[in-house]
């Protein structure tokens, strides 16, 4: 099966990408990939797949894509709930308009559209976990973005019977995750020394799959999954962001005096929990713990600074002291 794999120079696409090339299924694969602040040719480098530059929301390009493959897999967004808040109106553009996009080309094309997508779209939960069946309450610009993007999937399936699956999955973290995310962010702060901000008191808790975990889930989903279904992925354990934190400073050999508990996210959803019954029922099941898959991700920070090292000036720089300059210089 030939995939074009939308966002695949990201965080989880390119993760994505390995995985399949690593698996023998990696025949075929045509990356698009705007290559934004997030998109990084380098993740995957090396491989024998085709990268194509260019935008989800451009109809043209997207239909000469799309009729040259099997399925999509729709990992292109724009994914940090911080720059959602900041400025919202690309979150709009890419999450919902570029999915609809993705979506009519491939129900013209009558091959499968799976749609990545998150546990975010179902809100906060304070007790028990969300199943496939929650109601969609999005709390930010992001996860917002993110629901409408879902609900032109399901309405792509329910209306002219396109072959559709959306996976949602919980917080991804390991390998090549853009340091504006929580886990890269604290890795690299320990690293340097630096402040690490946490957001309140830290006690807000999600959900944490090894990003390989999710790769492996996406794969049945394609493979197995039923049309019209959503598939939820959730990770092994629960954490509150705090415990993060001091996990990463004890594989780091710091201390908890780099802790500096800032003003808090506006909108912070408190919890997120999904329930996996229906994924483990295609035969997938998470095999890293957070215990290991954070020990993984450290050492792999540790030692490939060649990747990051670039992301330490420019845009994430600029973004870095817009987002967090004034709450840690006081
Ligand atoms: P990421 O920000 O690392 O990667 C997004 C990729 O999409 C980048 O390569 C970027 O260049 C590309 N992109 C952005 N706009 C585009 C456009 N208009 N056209 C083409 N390419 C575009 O994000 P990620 O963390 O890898 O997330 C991938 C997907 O998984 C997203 O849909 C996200 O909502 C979802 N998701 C992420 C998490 C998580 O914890 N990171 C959890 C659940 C779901
Ligand atoms: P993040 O990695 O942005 O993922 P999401 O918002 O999609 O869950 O954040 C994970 C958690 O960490 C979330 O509760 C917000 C918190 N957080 C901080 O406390 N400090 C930070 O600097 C960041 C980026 C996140």
């Amino acid at each position: 099966m030939k995939l074009l794999v939308t966002g695949g120079a990201g965080f989880i696409g390119s993760n994505f990408v390995h995985h399949m090339v690593e698996s023998g299924k990696g025949d075929g694969i045509v990356v698009l990939d705007k290559l934004t602040y997030a998109g990084r040719p380098e993740n995957i480098d090396g491989l024998d797949v085709e990268l194509v530059e260019g935008d989800i929301c451009d109809r043209d390009l997207v239909r000469g894509l799309v009729d040259r493959v099997d399925a999509v897999v729709n990992f292109a967004a724009e994914s940090h709930v911080d720059r959602s808040i900041e400025s919202p109106g690309e979150f709009i553009t890419t999450d919902v308009f570029g999915t609809f996009v993705l979506l009519e080309a491939a129900r013209d094309a009558g091959i499968r559209h799976l749609q990545i997508s998150t546990d975010e779209v179902y809100g906060s939960i304070d007790r028990g976990s969300f199943t496939e069946a929650s109601p969609i309450v999005p709390s930010s610009p992001y996860s917002a973005s993110k629901a409408g993007g879902d609900l032109i999937v399901g309405a792509f399936q329910h209306t002219y019977g396109a072959d559709t699956l959306i996976a949602r999955a919980s917080n991804n973290y390991g390998p090549q995750q853009h340091p504006e995310k929580l886990i890269p962010l604290a890795v690299l702060n320990a690293l340097h020394g630096d402040p690490i901000p946490v957001y309140g008191d830290g006690s807000q808790v999600r959900n944490w799959l090894f990003v390989r975990d999710f790769c492996t889930a996406i794969e049945r989903v394609l493979d197995q999954g039923e049309a019209g279904q959503v598939y939820n992925v959730g990770g092994p354990d629960e954490l509150p962001n705090i415990e993060v934190v001091e996990a990463i400073l004890e594989l780091t050999g710091r201390d908890e005096s780099l802790i500096e508990h800032v003003g808090d996210r506006l909108g912070h959803d408190v919890r997120y929990s999904l329930a996996s019954e229906k994924t483990e029922g295609l035969g997938w099941q998470a095999a890293v713990g957070f215990r290991e898959g954070i020990a993984r991700t450290v050492e792999w920070y540790r030692e490939n600074e060649a990747w990051w090292g670039p992301l330490r000036s420019g845009e994430y720089r600029e973004y870095y002291q817009r987002q967090y300059g004034q709450a840690l210089a006081e």
